[in-house]
């Protein structure tokens, strides 16, 4: 494959602390990338760059590694507006509305779901959003379950097995058979096509105890785990995820000192998902308390027609910067090499040499506009793997 390289970069950031200023961030300012493969073969100075096969003049805007979105629901069918009214004029979240997004999900064919990912898909894509998990969830059989983590793997290698999100209506009476179900059967349905398993383990949903089964279960069948935890209250899911070594543990609305010193001496890095606080009036979780106690963070748009129907990254890098503390590097840091850290995927979220090809070009001449210009369309192009599958203009 011949290579390529991006010439006239106004400002260059990799992830890579050997390269220009040396920071986390590795800027680099009138940079040039070049790909070749799919893989990054070399970054540094315009003036110092070899010569590749073909060029891209990207004209002074900025580049940097595609986001990686490591928390969404994408597949569901319907809309959840009211709720979200209720919510503003006061009402509060408790997962309830889950069953109503099952009922539209499960009537839905599988035409209108996977038409509907895709034009979210492109939405996250115009955004920067070049890794994306995808959770299913909105079904709750075995065979609804199966059909959502098909049509994710359709679209992403980053699909997650979330069968137990709530307790469904027919099952109230019997949570216990519905556990059972869910850690025996339904997993073994599904655990073959997907990469993770992922609980709901809060208030009104999945007990510690409950979550601790189905996702000690997934790990014996090979699937890594994340949980959703702490959303709602000081409910133990993220003591439960360190326990567990899972990758991710995610909301962490609320957290305790204890659950942060244990989060700061693991493995598991601390999702933060402000679309949900905004759409759900929840307080903001400090992300300046846990990067000062050592805790890995990402940022995620948790995509969903309940708590967060985001698909702007950096509308949720604003809310970081703006509502957690966050600096303009911190939180783009988050949603970059913090997603594919929550991922465990060393191969993106930077682009040091080797580094899947994955990359956004700017529209503007610095990263900071995401948080600077909150909400606005950035993105001219996305490269993933180099390859462009659309561009902006
Ligand atoms: O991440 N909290 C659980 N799951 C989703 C919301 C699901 C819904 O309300 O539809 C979340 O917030
Ligand atoms: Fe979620």
């Amino acid at each position: 494959m011949a290579a390529v390289v991006f010439s006239n970069i106004g400002e260059l950031t990799t992830n890579d602390p050997t390269v220009g200023d040396e920071s986390a961030m590795g800027r680099i300012k009138n940079g040039a990338l070049i790909v070749d493969d799919g893989r990054v073969v070399w970054a540094g100075a315009q003036r110092d760059a070899p010569s590749a096969d073909t060029e891209i003049d990207v004209e002074g805007s900025a580049i940097i590694p595609g986001f990686v979105d490591s928390h969404t629901h994408l597949v569901f069918a319907g809309e959840r507006s009211a709720e979200f009214a209720s919510r503003m004029a006061g009402e509060k979240y408790d997962g309830g509305g889950i069953m109503n997004t099952v009922s539209a999900t499960r009537s839905a064919s599988t035409e209108v779901l996977r038409s509907t990912t895709q034009v979210r898909l492109d939405a996250l894509r115009a955004h920067g959003v070049t890794t994306v998990e995808i959770k299913s969830g909105y079904d709750l059989t075995i065979q609804g379950e199966f059909r959502l983590c098909e049509l994710a793997s359709e679209f992403s290698e980053e699909t997650t097995f979330l069968g137990a999100h709530v307790v469904p209506d027919e099952f109230r009476e019997r949570r216990d058979d519905y556990v059972s179900l869910v850690a025996g059967e339904m997993l073994t349905r599904c655990a073959p096509i997907v990469r993770w398993a992922d609980v709901f383990c809060d208030q009104g949903a999945f007990s510690v105890d409950e979550a601790r089964h189905i996702l000690s279960r997934a790990k014996s069948t090979g699937l890594g785990v994340r949980l959703h935890g702490n959303q709602l209250g000081h409910t133990g899911g993220i003591a439960l995820a360190v326990e567990l070594d899972a990758a991710s543990v995610d909301h962490c609305t609320f957290s305790s000192s204890a659950d942060v010193e244990a989060l700061a001496g693991s493995n598991t890095v601390a999702t933060l998902l402000p679309g949900a606080e905004f759409s759900t009036k929840s307080p903001y979780p400090s992300g300046r308390h846990l990067l000062d106690a050592g805790v890995s963070i990402a940022l995620a748009t948790d995509c969903n027609p309940g708590t967060s129907y985001v698909t702007n990254m950096g509308l949720i890098i604003a809310l970081g910067v703006r509502e957690m503390g966050l600096s303009v590097d911190e939180a783009l840091y988050a949603a970059t090499m913090g997603g594919a850290q929550a991922l465990r995927r060393p191969d993106i979220g930077h682009l040091r040499q080797g580094a899947k090809a994955d990359l956004a070009i700017l529209n503007v001449s610095s990263a900071a506009h995401f948080a600077y210009q909150p909400g606005a369309s950035l993105v001219r192009a996305v490269h993933i793997g180099g390859e462009s599958p659309a561009f902006w203009g």
